[in-house]
């Protein structure tokens, strides 16, 4: 028998949780890493929480395997990392709202910025500190969402350098269609960003970093004039696109884990979960899990999903409920109460991808990484 110690992670937490693989992270990185072209850097992007792993870990992990740049969605993202005494550079992606001036250059951080108000209203909050700010120009070549058009790009730039405040510190664009090899529209937005960079460079501004890719760029190795590229997806194992599955090498960083709460023999004919959407057709044993959709393992699993146990892959019985989940375990000897389960992640040399997941949810693996839960606690497993 197991001691009601190896039961519980903690001595109040329920045996629910996540493990996060930092060798994996650290791997990862060095897969990105291989693609670039030198002295390319990677900015490693860190927003929603460095995509549900952590973002205050990951990112000091990050920093101990020599990464100096990173960038988040939001000014509240890049305070957390500040307050956790991240002092590298940060660039908030999502741009400066009104009222945010202030914590930016209060934090030195740095911003895209994607339009001209409010580049005058960063610009007169820098001049009034006597101080600056340090901004990333953000042109949209194709991916049809914020940035300026080349025209307005134009139009800006002479205005942009009337503004003692202001440091044009990058020039940045966005793939639409990275994801998919070879696309015509990625061939496009290239062209139109080497265009942009000269008409940057022309009207005398000068950049010191010019970024384009995300995972799938640098996958695509486009980008060869870049000297930075923002790599996500890949630092947490997943694949920025099933066009990159054979040549890329990663390993996934969470690992969702949970311990069996109660083992239960039933009889053919009984219903399971909310419905009866599962009915067993023979004698079953089924184990019942200590997880829900309330902590991320979505609902749309249920009766589809997999999970790991003593070394087999087991289904998913019956609906998701919100604190529960049904694994039919028939088939796993001497399976035990509190014996540990996986939903996502690897254990015993078998994997569950979040790219698998999410082909089973129509989604991608950024939004399955995304949606783990608070209420699921994440364990860090040290780098080595
Ligand atoms: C502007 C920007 N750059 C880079 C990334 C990272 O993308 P990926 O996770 O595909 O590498 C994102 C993520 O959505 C992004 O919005």
């Amino acid at each position: 028998m197991r001691e009601e110690g190896t039961f519980l992670q903690n001595d109040v937490g329920r045996p629910t949780w996540a493990d996060i693989d930092l060798q994996a992270l650290r791997h990862n990185l060095d897969q990105v890493n291989k693609l670039l072209y030198p002295p390319q850097r990677a900015m490693a992007v860190v927003k929603a929480d460095a995509y549900g792993h952590g973002a205050v870990p990951i990112t000091r992990a990050l920093v101990s395997a020599g990464v100096i740049d990173f960038a988040v969605a939001t000014l509240e993202e890049a305070q957390a990392l500040r307050r956790a005494g991240i002092d590298q550079n940060i660039l908030v992606l999502g741009g400066c709202f009104p009222g945010q001036e202030e914590a930016l250059l209060r934090e030195s951080l740095m911003v895209a910025l994607f339009d001209l108000e409010t580049a005058e209203r960063l610009n007169s909050v820098a001049v009034h500190h006597r101080q600056l700010i340090s901004v990333h120009l953000k042109v949209d070549t194709g991916m049809g969402r914020v940035g300026f058009t080349p025209e307005e790009m134009r139009i800006a730039l002479p205005r942009l350098k009337m503004m003692p405040g202001l440091v044009v510190r990058g020039l940045m664009s966005h793939f639409a269609c990275a994801d998919i090899q070879q696309s015509h529209v990625s061939a496009a937005q290239q062209r139109l960003f080497a265009d942009m960079v000269d008409l940057v460079r022309a009207s005398g501004i000068n950049p010191v970093d010019i970024h384009l890719s995300n995972s799938a760029g640098i996958s695509a190795r486009y980008c060869s004039g870049c000297t930075l590229v923002r790599p996500g997806i890949m630092l947490y194992g997943g694949l920025p696109g099933g066009d990159y599955a054979s040549i890329l090498d990663l390993r996934p960083v969470m690992h969702l884990r949970t311990r069996i709460a109660q083992l239960r023999k039933l009889p053919a004919g009984s219903g399971i979960s909310y419905g009866h959407r599962y009915r067993a057709d023979r004698p079953i044993k089924m184990a019942v899990l200590p997880i829900g959709y309330a902590d991320g393992y979505n609902r749309l699993l249920s009766n589809i999903g997999r999970a790991i146990v003593r070394g087999r892959i087991v289904p998913v019985i019956g609906r998701v409920c919100m604190d529960w989940t049904m694994v039919d375990v028939s088939s796993v000897p001497d399976v035990e109460r509190g014996d540990s389960v996986t939903l996502l992640g690897s254990s015993d040399g078998l994997v569950i991808t979040g790219d698998e997941m999410a082909s089973q949810l129509d989604t991608i693996s950024y939004e399955v990484f995304c949606r783990i839960g608070a209420r699921v606690p994440r364990h860090y497993l040290p780098s080595g």
